[in-house]
């Protein structure tokens, strides 16, 4: 079967060496982001669009546990605040999957996976973009206060509208990710 039919016919399919290089990318590139934006921030949110079931027939994991794991295994996880991760996929199978695939991991208080249901980015987006801007972490103030918007990082799929604030925050993940892998 060709890989387009695989990809349509299929909950799961095999995965290519583009995909392994583009995860490879995002994992350094999460590892740095992290590092520094879930420290800094009481809290950081990451969308991934476009998630799909998680994981490949051959076995490497697909980008929304990519993510997962890089966050528990990051190095400076034990001085880490709270990570979201929210995914959306278009298909009930694959998202059927992923709940699958994430069930496997160990649980971890700090960070918070929202799969939400089956639906089209272009229909979700603005709900998504509202998701991942509100606070979701400890209620409390923050040392007596509340957290302000731009005290929140944003790591958004390519097609989520983002917009730097005033401590840039906000980062479209292919800007910093696309340049780097091969045409
Ligand atoms: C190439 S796969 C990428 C999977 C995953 N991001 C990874 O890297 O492991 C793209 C996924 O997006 C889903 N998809 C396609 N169009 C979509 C849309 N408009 N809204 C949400 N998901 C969509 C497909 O069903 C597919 O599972």
């Amino acid at each position: 079967m060709r890989r387009a039919e695989e990809l349509k016919e299929r909950t799961v399919w095999k995965s290519d060496p583009h995909t392994q290089v583009k995860h490879l990318v995002y994992r350094h590139y999460l590892q740095c982001w992290m590092g520094k934006s879930c420290q800094t921030f009481p809290e950081a949110t990451i969308v991934d669009a476009f998630a799909g079931p998680g994981v490949y027939t051959d076995s490497p994991p697909g980008s929304p546990v990519v993510i997962a794991r890089t966050f528990l295994e990051h190095t400076a996880y034990q001085r880490f605040n709270r990570l979201n991760l929210i995914c959306l996929e278009e298909r009930p199978d694959r998202v059927e999957e992923l709940h699958r695939q994430f069930a496997k991991l160990p649980k971890a208080p700090k960070l918070h996976i929202s799969i939400q249901p089956p639906g089209k980015f272009a229909e979700q987006q603005p709900r998504l973009s509202a998701l991942a801007r509100r606070p979701r972490g400890d209620p409390r103030p923050v040392g007596g206060r509340s957290v302000r918007p731009e005290e929140r990082a944003v790591l958004a799929d390519p097609a989520v509208p983002c917009r730097t604030t005033r401590r840039g925050a906000v980062h479209p993940l292919h800007e910093r990710t696309a340049p780097l892998l091969p045409a």
